[in-house]
Formats: C-alpha cells, structure tokens, sequence
C-alpha cells in the first residue's frame, strides 16, 4: 500500500500492511492479531520522514468524537478522539468559547498526535490544557489513562517519545478549557498582526486569525508543498556557551529561559550557514522558513535525510551547536 497520501511531505513509500481503525475495539482486536510484526501508527503523517518502505503494518487513526464530560465555573472539560483533525477541533472550540487552543491554530495533524510531542506555537504548548489521555498498550490490548504528570511533557517531549516510545498508542485526549480567555499574544508577530487587522478587542477568532494569517505567510501549505513543519527543534544552551557565540555573533537571537539556559532559533542558524533557499532537484529548504524542508513533489526520503545531515552538519561546524530533528525519521 502506498503511504503517499498518508504523509505531509508527500513522499513515496509502501507499507506491506494497512489497516485503518475507527473504533477501540477495532484496534484491540487488531493488535491481538498482528504478532510481532513492526508497527507504525499515523494520525496525519504531519512528523514523519519516511525514508524507505515500511515493512510492517501501518495502522491509521480514524477514531472521531468530540464530546462534554463536565463543566465546573471555570472550566470545560472535553474527550476528543485522537483522530480528530487538530485544527478541526480547535475551531470547535473557538465556535463554543472555549478558550486556550486559539494560539495553536492550524497545526497539521491529528489530537492524538499533540501530545506525543506536546505541541507548542506563539507561546502556548498543549501541556497547559491537557488534563489527561487514554492509550491502549500495544503488547497487551489493555486501555490506561496517563495524567498530565504521566507524560512527562517537555519542549517537543514526552514519554511517549522517551521510555514508552512504540508502548503505547493514543485514542483520546481530556482537554481542560477555559470559559474565561486568558490571551497570550505576547509574540510580537501576533501583536503586529492584530494591530494590522484592525483588533481593539480580543477574542479567541481575533488571535486564532492572527495565528492562521502569520502562519499561512511563512510556513508552505502541506496541500501545495510537501513538509513537516520545524524539521529540527530550536536548541537549548547553556550560559557559558551562549556568552561564547553572543561574542563571535553578536546578532544571534535568543530567548532566555529559567536557570541559565538560552534558546536559539534553529531557523537563524541554518540561515546563517547559508541554507535558507537552497533547492536540490525536487527538495529544498524553504525560502520563507529555513527549519522547514520540502519535498517539491517528486522528492525522496533518503535525500531528505541526507540534505537534514548536511544542515546539521555545517550548523555544528559554524556554531558548535548540533540540531536535532523535531521529525521522526522512519
Ligand atoms: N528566523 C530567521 N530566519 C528566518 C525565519 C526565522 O533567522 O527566515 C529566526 C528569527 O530570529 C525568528 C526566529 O527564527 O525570530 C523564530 O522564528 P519563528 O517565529 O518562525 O519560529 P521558530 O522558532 O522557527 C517555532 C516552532 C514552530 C512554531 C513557531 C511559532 C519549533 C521547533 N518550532 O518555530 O512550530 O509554529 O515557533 O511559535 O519550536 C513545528 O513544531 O513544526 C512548528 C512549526
């Protein structure tokens, strides 16, 4: 079965088995069946570079539902399947007043797929309102629940990406929401945006549109271009190293973060090393955004690869810094 359709970088490569499934059930029923063939698990294929074909069973998150469990004065709690659109569901929210996804507004990919890598844009992750998960243990067909704390969320991090990589697969997440907004348009490019749209009053659709316009300007259409999004996370040094590069680049961006410990944009980095831009044959790196890498349309995975070891390559001769993907390399 060709995985074409089932990725955003619109690469070329089969799976020797697909199956999709829409409910629980269907999936413990599944995985009783498969032994110990390899598994992958794709919600929208908006974080994978496939490199080769897979020879193994793909299994494709169809599991819908958005759905009130409870309601306090302050808060709205909501189940959603984790195959659920993201965007789909953050619209949800903006129609009901549900306040908190608003920042992270047309992310690609699936509910479940968010917080595997704790999805974060303009200064809102969904660790801040995530409540808790169901999953499913692959080896047992047995459903657990993992609390905020379980998942152990980090910048781009989780457990699900750390000790329990390919444990688990996610089927849905409780959201903890807000009624009342607490509105972080604390990027600048927010504000600019708001204030170029004419926004005197906030609302969730005001800073949902500002996210939409901002990322619709620098970051290529999946439908138009094949990506994934940041290819590499934004590195973290530490202040002795950040003092060091601040003295041989004056102008290197940062933002600091507690205990010493400075976040550079990877974006500036690979700019710097003179890769913004660049085409090779049918990929590239995008001319708007260089921690995005595309693949033009007849693009392959391998060379994707190899174009990724390149940057990371001549960023670590250039600045000592070694990026590591945001992306799962398959
Ligand atoms: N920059 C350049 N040259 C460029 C573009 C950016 O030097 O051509 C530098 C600038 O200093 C700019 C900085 O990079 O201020 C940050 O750029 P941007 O705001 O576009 O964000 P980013 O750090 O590159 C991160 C996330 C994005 C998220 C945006 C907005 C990661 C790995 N990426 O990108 O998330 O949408 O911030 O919050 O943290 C994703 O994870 O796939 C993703 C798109």
């Amino acid at each position: 079965v060709s995985l074409k359709p089932y990725n955003t970088f619109g690469l070329q490569a089969c799976a020797r088995k697909f199956r999709i499934f829409k409910t629980v059930v269907d999936l413990q029923n599944t995985l009783s069946q498969i032994g110990t063939s390899p598994l992958l698990v794709l919600g929208g294929g908006s974080n994978i570079l496939l490199t080769k074909d897979f020879d193994g069973i793909v299994l494709k998150n169809e599991l819908q539902g958005i759905e009130v469990l409870e309601e306090t004065a302050d808060h709205i709690f909501v189940k959603v399947a984790a195959g659920e659109e993201w965007h789909g569901f953050v619209l949800e929210c903006i129609n009901n007043n549900w306040a908190g996804v608003e920042n992270l507004s047309l992310i690609p990919g699936t509910v479940g797929a968010a917080p595997m890598q704790n999805i974060g844009a303009y200064g809102v992750e969904i660790r801040q309102v995530f409540e808790s998960l169901e999953a499913v243990e692959i080896a047992t067909g047995t459903i657990r629940s993992f609390s905020n704390e379980e998942c152990e969320f980090g910048y781009r991090e989780s457990v699900f990406k750390k000790a329990l990589k390919g444990k688990f697969i996610i089927t849905s997440v409780l959201f903890k929401l807000n009624k009342v907004p607490k509105y972080n348009v604390s990027y600048g490019a927010i504000q600019n945006t708001l204030e170029e749209m004419g926004v005197t009053q906030l609302s969730l659709k005001s800073v949902s549109d500002a996210v939409i316009h901002i990322r619709q300007s620098k970051l290529p259409d999946p439908k138009e271009i094949g990506n994934a999004g940041s290819f590499f996370k934004n590195p973290e040094v530490d202040k002795i190293d950040y003092e060091g590069l601040k003295a041989m680049f004056p102008a290197i961006p940062s933002y600091e973060l507690p205990n010493d410990i400075f976040k550079i944009p990877a974006a500036w980095l690979i700019e710097q090393a003179g890769w913004k831009g660049k085409t090779f044959g049918e990929i590239g790196v995008h001319k708007k955004q260089p921690l995005v890498l595309v693949n033009y349309g007849a693009g392959n995975g391998n060379d994707l690869k190899n174009l990724a070891f390149e940057i990371q390559e001549s960023v670590s001769d250039k600045f000592g810094i070694l990026l590591t993907p945001e992306v799962n390399i398959i």
